[in-house]
C-alpha cells in the first residue's frame, strides 16, 4: 500500500514538473524567475503603525481599480506567475474586494496581508470568494504595546484576535502571523510563539525596515540565535532562503532582509501599487510602469518589461546571466 502510495506520489511530481516546464515563466536578467505579485489594493489604512513602509510607495494619486487588479492578475497567470497577494494599506478596508477575489484565475495561489481588525465579519465570505489564506500583522498580544506600536482604537486587538478565529474557522491557512521584530516586542517573542504553536499559526518574525530612521529595531539576530539553539531541526524556504525553525509544535520563520545578502538573490516578485504601477523592487520608487489600460496583452507587454528592470538591491552578489528569458 505504501509502495504504490509512493509511486503515485512521485507520477504526481513527476507531472507537476512537466506541466511547469511547459509554462511559461518570466526570469530576469538575473536568472531570477517570477513565481508571485504583490497588488496594493488601497493606500487607506485604519491603523497607524509606527514603522510601516507604506509598501515602499510614495503619495498614491488615486486608487488602483477593480477592472485593472482583474486584468493585471489574469496577465500575471498567464505569464506563470502562481501566486498573488493583496496588500495595502489595508485590502479589507476595499469593499469590493470579495468580489475581485472571485474574478482572479483559479489558478493562483490567493492570500492577504491584514491588521485583522475587520477579518472576523468578512473571513468566511473571502474564503468563499476563493480566497485561500491570510498573513494577519499582530506585533504584540499586550493592549499597552500594540496600542503604542499601531496608534490602535480600544478594542481593536480583541478584534484582531476574534478576526484570527474567524479565517481559521473560515479555513483561510496557513495563517502567518507577521510579527516586525522591535525593542517594544523582542521580549514578548517566547509568548507570541507560544500564541501561534496554540492556533496553529506560523509566526513570522520580521525584522524592521528602519525606513524612517527610528532606531527601534528590536534583536532579531540574538532571538535567532535562541531559535537555533532551541529548534528540533531547521528548514531554509527556497523564497528569499528564509530559515524556518520547528520548536515543539511550533513554526517560526525569520524574515531578514537587510543582513541576509541572498535575499535579494532569491526575490522572485513584482508588484503593483495602489494607484496602478508595477513596481519592479519594494525599495525603489525610481522605475516604476505606469499601467494605464486594462487590456491583458498590452499588460504582459508592461509585466515583462517590469521584469526586465528587476534588480538586486541588497548585497551585490549577482552579476546579470548571459541569457535572458521570459
Ligand atoms: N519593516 C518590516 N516590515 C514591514 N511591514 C510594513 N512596514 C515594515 C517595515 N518598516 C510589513 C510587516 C507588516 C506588513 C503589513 O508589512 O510584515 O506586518
Amino acid at each position: 500500500m505504501r509502495v504504490w502510495r509512493a509511486a503515485i506520489y512521485a507520477n504526481i511530481l513527476i507531472l507537476e514538473a512537466t506541466l511547469a516546464a511547459f509554462m511559461p515563466t518570466m526570469v530576469d536578467s538575473f536568472g531570477r524567475k517570477v513565481t508571485g505579485l504583490r497588488i496594493a489594493l488601497t493606500p487607506r489604512c485604519n491603523l497607524k503603525c509606527i514603522y510601516c513602509h507604506h509598501e515602499g510607495e510614495v503619495k498614491p494619486q488615486r486608487e488602483i481599480s477593480g477592472e485593472m487588479v482583474v486584468s493585471v492578475a489574469r496577465a500575471a497567470a498567464d505569464l506563470g506567475v502562481r501566486s498573488l497577494k493583496f496588500t495595502g494599506g489595508e485590502p479589507l478596508l476595499r469593499s469590493d474586494l470579495a468580489d475581485l477575489v472571485s474574478r482572479i484565475p483559479r489558478g493562483l495561489d490567493i492570500s492577504l496581508t491584514t491588521n485583522g481588525i475587520l477579518l472576523e465579519k468578512q473571513a468566511m465570505r473571502l474564503a468563499d470568494a476563493g480566497l485561500d489564506r491570510v498573513n494577519v500583522s499582530l506585533d504584540s498580544l499586550r493592549p499597552d504595546v500594540y496600542s503604542a506600536i499601531t496608534g490602535c482604537r480600544e478594542g481593536d486587538l480583541e478584534r484582531v484576535l476574534a478576526g484570527i478565529d474567524a479565517a481559521n474557522s473560515a479555513g483561510l491557512v496557513p495563517i502567518k502571523l507577521n510579527v516586525v521584530v522591535l525593542k517594544m516586542n523582542e521580549a514578548e517573542v517566547p509568548q507570541l510563539i507560544e500564541f501561534a504553536r496554540e492556533h496553529g499559526l506560523i509566526l513570522q518574525l520580521i525584522e524592521l525596515l528602519d525606513l524612517h530612521g527610528l532606531g527601534v529595531s528590536g534583536d532579531i539576530e540574538a532571538i535567532e540565535r535562541g531559535l537555533q539553539a532551541k529548534a528540533d531541526h531547521v528548514r531554509t524556504r527556497e523564497m528569499h532562503r528564509r530559515k524556518k525553525y520547528f520548536l515543539d509544535g511550533a513554526e517560526v520563520e525569520v524574515v531578514r532582509p537587510m543582513d541576509n545578502t541572498e535575499f535579494c538573490a532569491n526575490c522572485t516578485r513584482l508588484r503593483v501599487t495602489s494607484d496602478g504601477k508595477i513596481k519592479p523592487c519594494l525599495l525603489r520608487s525610481d522605475n516604476l510602469i505606469e499601467i494605464g489600460t486594462c487590456d491583458c496583452e498590452r499588460i504582459k507587454e508592461l509585466l515583462q518589461e517590469a521584469n526586465m528592470r528587476r534588480e538586486p538591491y541588497f548585497g551585490k552578489v549577482l552579476t546579470p546571466a548571459k541569457s535572458k528569458g521570459s
